[in-house]
Parts: structure tokens; C-alpha cells; sequence
């Protein structure tokens, strides 16, 4: 009798923990951004801007085809080149996900688009800014920050029409990102009377760049342009100290516009020189900015670059989008992405019909006094 009672209750809890089973469903969101290497404090920052979304998202029980969401990151390192980049991407399709979150380097990006567009997951990043990433007019690739064509203009608009400088010499690390943010510039530059006086390339990889500096000081420009990210650019601001070339400005785009920077360029008097560019608004001025931050800093101490906002935003546009067709199946929530029109911490985020942010705006930085600080 006892017996049978025992078994009786094991039974109805099993088929209590049944019906709750049932009820919850495990949906992954890729992430994907270089994890190792010298960018991977970028890479730490934008997952660590999904991990935090897709906590917030799991404390609200959003329920989704008549089940709650367990959300979960599928988290994957490309290292920053264009190959592993692929190879990951085609992980994700085959793991189906239901969305990624990433690449952050364009030449990461552009290529893995392709890859997501062929297995029908739609992507959001909120670091790649090349413009040539939604030129296929992929349905699946979206941007929610502005991309180089405002970033390499306002730079050049400051440098010219702010600064009355006259000549500038142009390097850029031969990236997808780094030659098309630099070509942006220079172009920009030459319409606005400015001098190129030298043009130089490098790589994402080096460390020397005396060779380069001493042909660019001979021909004595006001300014430097650097089309890359912060380790080659902290490196570039030490040796142009040791030429003597600290009275020149050092412009770049948001590649070089981390926390980073200040520790790599480690107090040279270079750094004061430096204006870079962001793609949205300053922190300060975001909608939800300040106070994302604080929590930011409180989960991820010293660890904030410049893009997690982003990609916080970008995990919630993905859910939002699931929310609104009641299906995490991206066959059929992908269309809803279009329609977006969410309060984000970053900005009210809405897309052109080509995957672009709506309006988007762009902060000028300076380091002056070792401290990072937004000029608009
Ligand atoms: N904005 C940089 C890129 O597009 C990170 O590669």
C-alpha cells in the first residue's frame, strides 16, 4: 500500500515536471568577435555586452509560442580574421542558432554575412562599420551603430573646417575596416582642401612603425590619419613620440576610440593629440547610458571598451523581434526585424530598408590629460 502511494506521488511529479518542461524552451544567441589575440579586450566587451542582455532578458520570463524563454550565448572566437571568422559563422548556422550578435572587425563581418544570409539567421553587429556590409542588401545583416562614411567624413570635416589643418598623412592596416575608414577620410579631406601628403600601410599584426613614421616626418604633415585598431595606434603614439613628431595630431576612427588606448599609448605625450571617432552617442548622452554603465562596471570591472552598449542593444532587438511574431524560428521572426522600433539603452533604434540604423549619430573623443573625453 505504502508501495503503491510512493509510487503514485513519483508519477504525479513527473508529469508535473513534464508539463513544466514543456513549457520552457532553450533558445541560443550567437556572439562572435575576436576572443584572443591583441583585440581581444574588444571582443571581452561586446560579449560581455550580451551576457548582460540575455540576463535581463531571462529575469523578465518573456514567453514565446506559449513558452518561456531560457535564453543562452553561443559564444565563438574568430580572432579577428576573415577565415576563422566563416568557419564560425558556419558553426552557428549548423548549431542553429536563433540569431547572432557580432562580427566586430568588417573583415570579419562581410564575408561571415554571406554565410548567415545562405542559412536564413539574421545578424545584428554593433561594431562593424564599413559601409560595403549591407551593400548586398542581405534581409539578414543589420548595423545598429553609423558606419565609416559619417565616422571618416566628421573626422575629416573637424581636422579641416575646426582645425584649419592643411596637411595629413594617411596610414591604415590594410583591413576591410582600416583602408575603407582611411579612404572615407582622405577623400573627404581633399574635397576640403587638405593636403595628403603621405600614404603608408601597415598591418593588424605589427608593432614597428619607425620606417613608416620617418618618411611620413619628412614631409612634415599637421595631422596623422590611422585607419586601425588601438594596439597598432598605441604603439604608432609611443614611436611618434620618440621621432618627435608629438606636436602632430593623431586622428582615427572607432577602432582606436577604446579605454584601451590610454593604457597602450601608456602616458606618452602623443595621446593628448589624438581625436577619434565613435559611432553613436557618448555614453553620457545615450538614453539609458549612464545608468547601463554603472551596471556595466559593477558585473565587468575596468573592462568596458566601446562597443557592449551596442551589442546589448542588438541582443534585445533580436528577442523584440521574436516577441512581435510570437516564434524564435528565424524563418519567421526575420521579417519583424525590419519593423523595429525599440527603445535601446544606445538610442531609439529603427532600420532603413537596408539594414542601417535610422539617423544615426557620431561623438568626436579626445585623451587629453590621459582621460577620455567627448568633444560633442
Ligand atoms: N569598426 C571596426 C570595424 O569595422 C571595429 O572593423
Amino acid at each position: 500500500m505504502q508501495m503503491k502511494l510512493k509510487l503514485t506521488v513519483v508519477a504525479a511529479l513527473a508529469a508535473v515536471t513534464g508539463v513544466v518542461m514543456a513549457q520552457e524552451a532553450v533558445v541560443k544567441i550567437g556572439h562572435v568577435a575576436p576572443m584572443s589575440g591583441s583585440q581581444a579586450h574588444y571582443g571581452k566587451d561586446n560579449e560581455n555586452g550580451v551576457r548582460m542582455a540575455i540576463e535581463d532578458l531571462n529575469a523578465q520570463k518573456i514567453k514565446i509560442g506559449g513558452k518561456t524563454i531560457k535564453f543562452e550565448i553561443a559564444a565563438e572566437d574568430d580572432a579577428a580574421d576573415p577565415k576563422q571568422g566563416t568557419a564560425v559563422a558556419q558553426k552557428l548556422c549548423d548549431a542553429k542558432v536563433a540569431g547572432v550578435v557580432g562580427h566586430l572587425n568588417s573583415g570579419t563581418t562581410i564575408p561571415a554575412s554571406k554565410i548567415y544570409n545562405t542559412c536564413g539567421i539574421p545578424m545584428v553587429t554593433g561594431a562593424a562599420t564599413n559601409p560595403n556590409l549591407t551593400k548586398p542588401g542581405y534581409n539578414t545583416t543589420y548595423r545598429i551603430i553609423a558606419n565609416d562614411l559619417a565616422l571618416g567624413a566628421g573626422l575629416a570635416s573637424y581636422a579641416a573646417d575646426t582645425l584649419k589643418l592643411k596637411k595629413v598623412a594617411v596610414i591604415d592596416d590594410r583591413t576591410a575596416y582600416g583602408q575603407g575608414v582611411a579612404e572615407v577620410f582622405a577623400k573627404v579631406a581633399k574635397s576640403k582642401g587638405m593636403e595628403v601628403v603621405d600614404q603608408q600601410f601597415t598591418t593588424d599584426k605589427a608593432t614597428d612603425f619607425m620606417a613608416i613614421l620617418t618618411a611620413i616626418k619628412a614631409k612634415k604633415p599637421d595631422a596623422v590619419f590611422y585607419g586601425g585598431m588601438d594596439a597598432q595606434a598605441g604603439a604608432m603614439l609611443r614611436q611618434m613620440d620618440q621621432l618627435g613628431l608629438s606636436g602632430v595630431k593623431y586622428f582615427g576612427g572607432d577602432g582606436i576610440c577604446t579605454s584601451e588606448l590610454i593604457k597602450i599609448a601608456a602616458g606618452t605625450k602623443t595621446l593628448d593629440g589624438v581625436i577619434c571617432a565613435e559611432d553613436g552617442s557618448s555614453i553620457a548622452k545615450m538614453p539609458g547610458g549612464t545608468a547601463w554603465k554603472a551596471r556595466y562596471d559593477a558585473k565587468y570591472p575596468g573592462q568596458y571598451q566601446i562597443y557592449s552598449p551596442y551589442t546589448y542593444d542588438a541582443t534585445f532587438v533580436l528577442v523584440d523581434a521574436m516577441k512581435r511574431s510570437d516564434s524564435t524560428d528565424p524563418k519567421k521572426y526575420l521579417a519583424k526585424i525590419t519593423s523595429t522600433n525599440m527603445k535601446g539603452v544606445t538610442a531609439n533604434i529603427v532600420f532603413e530598408s537596408t539594414g542601417e540604423i535610422k539617423n544615426p549619430s557620431m561623438t568626436l573623443s579626445t585623451y587629453k590629460g590621459g582621460k577620455k573625453s567627448a568633444l560633442n
